[in-house]
């Protein structure tokens, strides 16, 4: 099945330091990647990710989840990505996991970046999991989301070398520079039709 977005406006969530969201709209203001960012919308009113799209003037939005369960957010989510017009949603360290309402609503077209070689070490503290177990290589991964936790098609891995010595904060360095580069070329092929699904496997056109 090939993926073709409606058009190129995209969504990027997050929840905090938002580095993923800023290489993302580096690259569209280089003209490396060709999207629009439609909306950034969050979970967390302090997210510096959050501040940083005001800095820059794109269309923000802050959805506090308090009091609502999964379901009822992410029908609000969902309403907003519609009403922007949203072709493709970027989660960027957006810390909640999505309901079936939210995943449905967007088939295939809901992007993750998570730091490690997926299916190794999905969840929390992704690195931290790799240097505990001893791994000599960890990466990122850059997936569709589906209703499993960190387990979509994946449509790009990196990998990144452990060294004896890291650090959790090191390794974190070292994947995060591969997750700024590799995000935004995914995210391209994505919006240029230029992906297709067999089974599990995302075929790149090119
Ligand atoms: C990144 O490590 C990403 O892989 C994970 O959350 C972190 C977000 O970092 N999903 P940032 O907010 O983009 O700097």
């Amino acid at each position: 099945m090939k993926i073709e977005p409606t058009s190129r406006r995209i969504a990027v969530l997050l929840s905090g330091r938002g580095s993923n969201f800023q290489a993302i709209a580096n690259q569209i203001d280089q003209g490396m990647l060709n999207a629009d960012i439609a909306l950034v919308l969050s979970n967390k009113e302090s997210a510096a990710g959050l501040e940083e799209a005001r800095r820059l003037g794109l269309k923000t939005a802050y959805l506090p989840s308090a009091g609502l369960k999964r379901e009822e957010y992410d029908r609000k989510a969902v309403a907003l990505l519609e009403e922007n017009d949203v072709a493709l949603v970027c989660l960027a360290g957006f810390m909640r996991i999505l309901s079936p309402v939210f995943v449905k609503a967007f088939p295939l077209r809901i992007l993750n970046i998570h730091p490690s070689l997926l299916p190794a070490f999905p969840g929390l503290e992704a690195q931290r999991q790799a240097l505990e177990h001893g791994v000599k290589f960890s990466g990122c991964t850059v997936h569709f989301v589906d209703e499993s936790l960190d387990g979509g098609p994946i449509v790009r891995q990196v990998i990144v070398p452990v060294l004896d010595g890291d650090t959790v904060e090191d390794l974190s360095d070292r994947i995060l520079w591969q997750e700024h580069r590799t995000y935004s070329e995914a995210i391209g092929e994505v919006l240029d039709g230029r992906c297709e699904i067999r089974d599990r496997r995302v075929v790149i056109d090119g």
